[in-house]
């Protein structure tokens, strides 16, 4: 079977065109990495292309050395992803280190994995050491938690508040809260540590002023985390403006609320976040 025709990789690119179709993807704004089973990398081997040579990430992490990853291409518009995989995604294989990559399918024509990888391979190490199912990295320029990240500290804490206050099921589905990563010059390796150290925590994390990272088991679960972070974002954008601008709203999702629905829907609040 064609590597276009594999299951994950058809998921992968579905993600792209989603993220795309929800205004997050501007240009080449954005990226997506997917770590690749023993199974899914037996499946694609046959039509791996001769290995190109070994590149430094500038980030060292033996957690997922060997490993295969499925990621979008540096410059590359999530728009393309869907018509010709081929040219804008392509599959990597870590060193024995953890410290390089090499391209081994696509990223035809001289094209490289996302400016992003040390932060995309970062993260999968420290978010699969949290939740050994994690399989899925995903940074989408979020217009609300863009918008957010102007207005509100840039603080763990004030950020997921605000967060699980805009919408009920916020806190069920992130109930550990997000990270928040103040401005930094992306695409290096120094974004990439600070990034992971809040991953490890968090199953998300914003950069402020840039856009936004999550994880997840699988594309659906990745995707509708981001989904709803930044519905939540836009809410509280949309609630500030019809309320003259100020953050003193007349009701609230209160501290109680948040913890009733937490023991409801059996999951663990961030006890840290709550009073
Ligand atoms: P890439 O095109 O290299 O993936 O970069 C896009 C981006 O969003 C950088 O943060
Ligand atoms: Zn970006």
């Amino acid at each position: 079977m064609a590597i276009e025709d594999l299951d994950f990789v058809k998921g992968f690119c579905r993600m792209c065109d989603d993220g795309f179709a929800q205004g997050w993807h501007e240009r080449n704004g954005g990226n997506l990495t997917y770590l690749m089973s023993t199974d899914e990398v037996a499946a694609a081997r046959p039509g791996f292309d001769e290995p190109r040579e070994w590149v430094a990430m500038g980030v060292e992490d033996a957690t997922l050395a060997g490993r295969f990853f499925l990621s979008t291409g540096s410059g590359k518009y999530m728009r393309n992803v869907m018509d010709d995989p081929a040219h804008n995604i392509g599959i990597v294989e870590i060193n024995e280190t953890g410290s390089a990559y090499r391209i081994v399918w696509g990223l035809l024509d001289g094209a490289k994995p996302t400016s992003e990888f040390p932060s995309h391979y970062m993260n999968h190490c420290v978010r699969v050491a949290a939740d050994p199912t994690n399989r899925v990295i995903y940074h989408s320029h979020t217009p609300g938690v863009i918008e957010m990240s102007f207005i509100v500290p840039l603080e763990d804490r004030a950020f997921s508040r605000i967060l699980w206050q805009m919408m009920t099921e916020c806190v069920v589905v992130f109930p550990q809260g997000v990270g928040v990563v103040p401005w930094m010059v992306p695409g290096g390796s120094d974004i990439a540590y600070a990034t992971s150290k809040l991953m490890a925590k968090f199953p998300a994390a914003v950069w402020a002023h840039h856009g936004l990272f999550v994880s997840g088991p699988d594309f659906d679960t990745a995707f509708g985390l981001a989904h709803t972070i930044e519905k939540a974002a836009e809410l509280y954008i949309a609630t500030r403006a019809a309320n003259g601008g100020s953050d003193k709203f007349l009701n609230y999702i209160t501290d109680q609320d948040l913890k009733d629905t937490c023991r409801d829907f059996h999951v663990e609040i961030n006890p840290d976040f709550v009073d």
